[in-house]
């Protein structure tokens, strides 16, 4: 019955810090995967850095390094990040690899043999001075439309018309400042239109999210065209086989690293094989989280190479929508785009996740952090109800009871509530729709308090003979929160292993949540999470004006 599941989320990449904007998606990810885990199934958590493309190349140029020490010391970082926001993957590598190296030439060889590469000759901006091609980005000049000053050679952030490099009005290289040339190049195209069908028939399986449905079928009604895969030297990536010069488009490479990160990691350990994985019959599960920014890349191109290479299609994509900070694009003039480490210099992950939680849906709409609510969220729900019923509960236990618990359930009905909750609530993660998870949650604390301010044991214990009643209310108390903890889990790893440590009890699962707390001896209650202050989150959003 356990499941066998591989999730990705989208390779961060290589030339920039994580920020909370990023975090969004490993999170949701990484609570995803670790609730699958809790449930007993099977789930590998595989990620790694995208290094390749051009931004990569200049920056390393900029900064007087090579790429690779560029990547290496970005990777660290990330990978610090991560582990300090709890996201757990089961393997973290890199997209400059050998194995995706060797990946990314056999797949190409097959969509080369399969005579669905197709060579062209094209036009591009070139930089005579910097001897090199220009992408889209790195041109810019008067809008033709608008006639705005300094935009990008795609599209005009005043108007926002869209276009190619030629278009503009007065171009000029951002390398060099010079004017570009048009030159000739032969590129390589790979042939989407041909994989519609196949494509359709993938849409057609009833996994995909109705926003993402809805794209497709836009795509498809305005056609598929033919993919420019290559890219001309100089280029940070892969040489293309039997074509010196050119090299692999950072986009062909990049999910071809998820398959790489999984390689690397059956390497290390034999009870992995990667063809349970990749083979075009496996049975097991692929799932790739993303930004809604990137759903063309993973819902056209990926599933065709795929499937043009004789590997299977994913599951499915889980595409998310982005994060506003309050109510506006994140922007550094504001303070409010907030990288991953400053966060942390502030503000314990766990309250991120949870804020993340309590706003995350299975849909693509934009989600906003904004601080007054996120205060108020954490003090108000985490420490407020839940971390409340603990040490509302445990005082009596240690001080009366020498730390036991009752040695039978008072509530039987109130309990069994909490356990069978577990089952919708494991529904709601499942499908993504944690924001729901999370109100059901809360109103189980709520229950919960509610039973303990009506048997008000505060009161009791101050009567003779009332000694029994005391401590059978409080080891209900914490029994709920043992299960509202575990119920928790996925969101708050930390807060929950304490808490197991608190109840001294095995690391808690789904599958074992019926049986109860009785005649069991606790440790002494030690605060769980501290409350927020006004002051932490006006330094922190004050704080990186003067650090960007
Ligand atoms: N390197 C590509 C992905 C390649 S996957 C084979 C990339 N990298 S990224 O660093 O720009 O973004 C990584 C992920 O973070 C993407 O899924 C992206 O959508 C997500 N986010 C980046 N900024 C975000 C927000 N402000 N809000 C939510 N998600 C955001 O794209
Ligand atoms: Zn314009």
């Amino acid at each position: 019955m356990s499941r066998n599941i591989l999730v990705t989320s989208a390779l961060p990449y290589a030339n920039g810090d994580i920020h909370i904007g990023h975090l969004v998606e490993y999170i949701q990810t990484d609570i995803w995967v670790r609730f699958q885990k809790l449930r007993g199934n099977r789930c590998l958590y595989l990620c790694a850095d995208d290094a390749h493309g051009t931004p990569i190349m200049l920056s390393a140029e900029a900064q007087n390094i090579t790429p690779d020490a560029l990547i290496k010391d970005v990777q660290a970082r990330h990978e610090h990040d991560f582990a300090d926001f709890l996201i757990e993957f089961d393997n973290f590598y890199t997209t400059h690899s050998d194995e995706n190296r060797t990946l990314s030439e056999n797949i190409y060889r097959h969509l080369r043999d399969n005579g669905d590469i197709e060579t062209r000759t094209i036009e591009q901006a070139f930089d005579a001075e910097k001897e090199m091609f220009l992408p889209d980005r790195f041109v810019k000049g008067e809008c033709p439309r608008c006639g705005t000053a300094d935009q990008y050679g795609d599209n005009c952030e005043h108007c926002g018309a869209t276009y190619s490099p030629a278009d503009l009005n007065n171009p000029i290289s951002v390398l060099s400042g010079t004017p570009p040339i048009t030159k000739d190049s032969e590129h390589f195209f790979f042939n989407l239109a041909k994989y519609q069908p196949m494509l359709e028939d993938w849409l057609a399986s009833g996994h995909l999210q109705p926003a993402v449905v809805n794209k497709l079928k836009e795509w498809f009604a305005t056609g598929l065209n033919p993919w420019d895969i290559s890219r001309d030297a100089p280029y940070f990536g892969f040489e293309i086989p039997d074509a010196p010069g050119k090299y692999f488009y950072v986009w062909l490479d990049a999910p071809i690293g998820y398959m790489a990160s999984l390689k690397n990691m059956c390497a290390q350990r034999d009870d992995i094989k990667f063809d349970d994985y990749w083979r075009s019959d496996a049975d097991t599960e692929l799932y790739h989280f993303i930004g809604k920014d990137i759903i063309y890349f993973h819902a056209l191109f990926w599933p065709a190479i795929l499937k043009a290479a004789g590997y299977r299609a994913p599951t499915a994509i889980f595409a998310h929508g982005f994060l506003t900070v309050n109510g506006q694009k994140m922007s550094k003039s504001r303070g409010t785009f907030i990288k991953a480490r400053t966060y942390l210099e502030h503000l314990d992950p766990e309250y991120l996740r949870y804020y993340f939680a309590a706003k995350l849906n299975s849909g693509i709409d934009d989600l906003d952090l904004n601080f007054e609510d996120f205060m108020q969220r954490i003090n108000a729900d985490l420490v407020g109800k839940v971390v409340n019923i603990a040490s509302r509960c445990a005082g009596f236990i240690t001080k009366h009871f020498d730390g036991k618990l009752a040695d039978s359930c008072s509530e039987p009905e109130l309990l069994r509530d909490l356990v069978s909750a577990g089952e919708s609530i494991a529904e709601l993660y499942e499908t993504r729709e944690y924001s729901h998870a999370i109100r059901d949650i809360m109103a189980l604390a709520d229950r919960t308090n509610q039973y303990i301010n009506d048997k008000a044991p505060w009161q009791l214990i101050k009567l003779e003979g009332n000694e029994k009643e005391v401590q059978e209310i409080c080891s209900v108390g914490l029994n709920c929160f043992r299960l509202i903890m575990l119920y928790l889990k996925p969101v708050l790893p930390k807060t929950a292993a304490n808490s197991e440590a608190f109840l001294n009890i095995e690391p808690m699962t789904w599958a074992a949540r019926g049986e109860l707390l009785i005649d069991h001896a606790i440790h002494p209650f030690k605060p769980l999470l501290q409350r927020i202050d006004q002051k932490q989150v006006a330094e922190l959003s004050g704080a990186d004006v003067s650090q960007q």
